[in-house]
């Protein structure tokens, strides 16, 4: 939960707690594909983000989900994603699933947000390592640049913002299922993208 005193905000303490273990278990099934190996490598890691994303964009695009969380849809980051796609030369991959599978209620989506929205924690810790690839903000690793200097403090107005919100217990639970669902899709993504046969491209629009 990065540096922010966690007794400020106990939501996100729940959901950071409740999630670590299939944290952990991601993190360590991407690295184990060396990600950072070489820039070919990096693509197939590129193409799994891309795969996650396609997936979730329904949420970004969420008008009840905007009244929620501010700057919503300038969260999203597949714009950025695509450039990374045209600096590599890379072509767009088909989908491996198809984001109209995506069914979350509403508080399930705040969930899945946090997934998403946290991922660009992580991404900091990345973008160092494609550094050493000759990748930055400006070629090639933009999307796990993101926002760049303002990563913490989107990260700490999407922290206040879920801390902001009336949630009955219900609710609240619903959020913390919708992580979970979450994380699991996002393990289980690993293997769908990795395995996808190289040849499977759409030209990038
Ligand atoms: C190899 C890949 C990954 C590594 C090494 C990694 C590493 C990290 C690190 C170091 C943090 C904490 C950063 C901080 O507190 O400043 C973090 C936070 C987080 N990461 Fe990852 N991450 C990876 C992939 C992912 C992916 C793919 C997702 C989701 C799809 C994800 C979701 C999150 C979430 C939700 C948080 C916020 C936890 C919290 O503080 O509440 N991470 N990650």
């Amino acid at each position: 939960m990065s540096n922010l005193r966690a007794e400020h905000y106990p939501r996100m303490s729940k959901l950071r707690i409740s999630t670590s273990a299939v944290h952990d278990q991601l993190d360590k099934k991407i690295m184990d594909q060396s990600p950072f190996a070489s820039q070919e490598h990096y693509g197939l890691f590129l193409r799994y983000q891309y795969h996650l994303m396609n997936y979730v964009a329904s949420l970004y695009q969420c008008d009840q989900l905007a009244l929620m969380i501010n700057n919503l849809k300038s969260r999203d980051r597949t714009e950025q994603l695509l450039a990374d796609f045209q600096d590599l030369d890379m072509t767009q991959p088909a989908q491996v699933i198809s984001n109209t599978q995506f069914s979350a209620s509403m508080h399930e989506s705040l969930g899945w947000l946090y997934v998403v929205e946290g991922s660009k924690l992580g991404a900091a810790v990345l973008a160092k390592e494609a550094e050493k690839l000759g990748l930055h903000s400006g070629f090639g690793a933009r999307f796990l640049a993101g926002s760049g200097a303002d990563r913490g403090s989107n990260w700490r107005q999407f922290m206040q913002d879920i801390e902001a919100l009336t949630l009955t217990v219900q609710q609240e639970q619903e959020m913390l299922n919708g992580a979970q669902a979450a994380f699991k899709f996002a393990n289980q993504l690993v293997e769908l993208s990795y395995n996808q046969a190289p040849n499977l491209t759409t030209d990038v629009a």
